[in-house]
């Protein structure tokens, strides 16, 4: 069936709830459901109990429904078997089977797919002890980049100059990768793909430091925009060229195509583009902007990946402006952060802009209260940057949190042609 008109959304976060809003804004789609969900998608969907990494749990909720198409979140949810199992029972499903999510999964197997299919991304050593660890910063020298092998939520990497937080970081991972440090703007750049034929989003970025000014530790992100009016023009095609359909063809060609969200992020060095990491799914907090963007219809795109039939459909199309989307964190986050504060504000209306939930959970009187460390998004669309800019911070005014913060300086540089 081209045409999915039921869908169901596993995973509960920002970029699920960023996906229930765009699956409910393509016209064939009669039904969404969110499983857990949030607040958030309880407007537009219908939640569902399930334990995202039971995947016969997955399927069986998804059989049940009669859904003609899963959508598979979180990276563990993937890494776990869901995909398989979903398709196993028989429900397309889009998201790479359990083999293919080692992509994001293990950031040394994703240096060796590069490293077989010729993909530009830093050298780097995989270390099992603290001597190689030693050796190998010592190799590369400051700044150092130590990452952790397995799946992090976007903590596991430590950039510094000093050797012996590199060294301590190694010491509490276990295995991890230590890599050259790349130089350069940071782009993320998202393909849906079959396993065959590849369909590059626009490019986004995102702000991974807490703080303003690009300090403090790394997150799962702050903020992000799209398009990026500072990119080279040839950038989606040069990278679907290097990077994206080689790796999809390497996948393929081991037996474990990857159907899914091929999310590459990308450092456009003096020397050229090269990978930081790939994800395996879409990203958060680019999510957001991207999908406030994007005109295709996306249950219908999304169907086609899973189904392998992407070569038959049109070009994506997207809206000529601009969008933002801006974290509001709890406090304490990236390090344990507060919870079980009533948020307020959801309701506002601020022409131009939306609230995207992710750590928000609904307490015993139904009044929405924050549950993990990036509780919602501001989203501003707009005819550039700056106009984006100033309505998801208009928009972020209304928002009610108590101890929450934010950063002020989201696109801040890409809208004054600062980049
Ligand atoms: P990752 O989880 O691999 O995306 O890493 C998180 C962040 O750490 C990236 O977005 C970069 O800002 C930074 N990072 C990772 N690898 C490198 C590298 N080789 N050189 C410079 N910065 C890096
Ligand atoms: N934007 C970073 C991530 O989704 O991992």
């Amino acid at each position: 069936m081209a045409e999915p008109s039921s869908v169901l959304v596993i995973g509960s976060g920002g970029r699920e709830h960023a996906l229930v809003l765009a699956l409910a804004r393509d016209p064939q789609v009669r039904a969404v459901h969110a499983a857990p969900g949030n607040p958030g998608t309880a407007e537009a969907a219908t939640n569902h109990p399930v334990d995202a990494l039971d995947g016969d749990a997955v399927a069986a909720l998804a059989t049940r429904l009669g859904v003609d198409l899963v959508v598979i979140g979180p990276e563990a949810a993937l890494v776990a078997d869901d995909a398989d199992a979903v398709r196993a029972a028989g429900v397309a499903c889009f998201g790479p089977s359990a083999a293919a999510a080692r992509l994001e999964g293990s950031k040394a197997f994703a240096k060796e797919v590069m490293a077989a299919a010729g993909v530009p991304t830093a050298r780097a050593h995989v270390c099992a002890t603290a001597d190689e660890v030693a050796a190998a910063l010592d190799a590369f020298g400051p700044p150092y980049v130590v990452k952790d092998d397995g799946l992090a939520a976007g903590k596991g990497v430590v950039v510094t100059s000093d050797r012996d937080e590199a060294l301590a970081h190694a010491a509490g991972c276990g295995r991890v990768v230590v890599e050259e440090y790349l130089d350069g703007p940071e782009v993320s750049l998202f393909a849906v793909t079959d396993g065959r034929t590849v369909r590059a989003l626009q490019p986004a970025q995102d702000f991974k430091r807490v703080g303003d000014g690009d300090t403090g530790p790394n997150t799962g992100g702050m903020g992000a925009y799209t398009p990026l009016p500072w990119a080279p023009p040839d950038l989606v095609a040069e990278v679907t060229r290097t990077v994206l359909q080689p790796t999809v063809d390497e996948l393929s060609r081991r037996g474990t195509p990857f159907a899914g969200l091929l999310y590459a992020g990308l450092a456009l060095t003096r020397h050229g583009v090269r990978v930081i990491e790939f994800n395996a799914r879409f990203g958060d907090p680019e999510t957001q902007p991207l999908l406030a963007l994007l005109r295709t219809p996306l249950a219908r795109l999304l169907h086609a990946a899973a189904t392998g039939t992407l070569d038959a459909e049109p070009e994506l199309v997207w809206d000529a402006g601009s969008a933002v989307a801006v974290v509001v964190a709890a406090a304490g986050y990236p390090g344990t952060p507060r919870t079980g504060d009533p948020v307020g504000g959801l309701d506002v209306a601020v022409e131009g802009a939306s609230v995207v939930q992710a750590g928000t959970a609904a307490d015993a009187r139904g009044r929405v209260v924050s549950s993990g460390g990036r509780v919602l998004a501001v989203v501003g669309t707009g005819a550039d940057l700056a106009r984006a800019r100033e309505r998801a911070y208009a928009r972020l005014a209304t928002v009610e949190l108590e101890g929450s913060f934010h950063r002020t300086d989201i696109a801040a540089a890409a809208a004054e042609k600062q980049v």
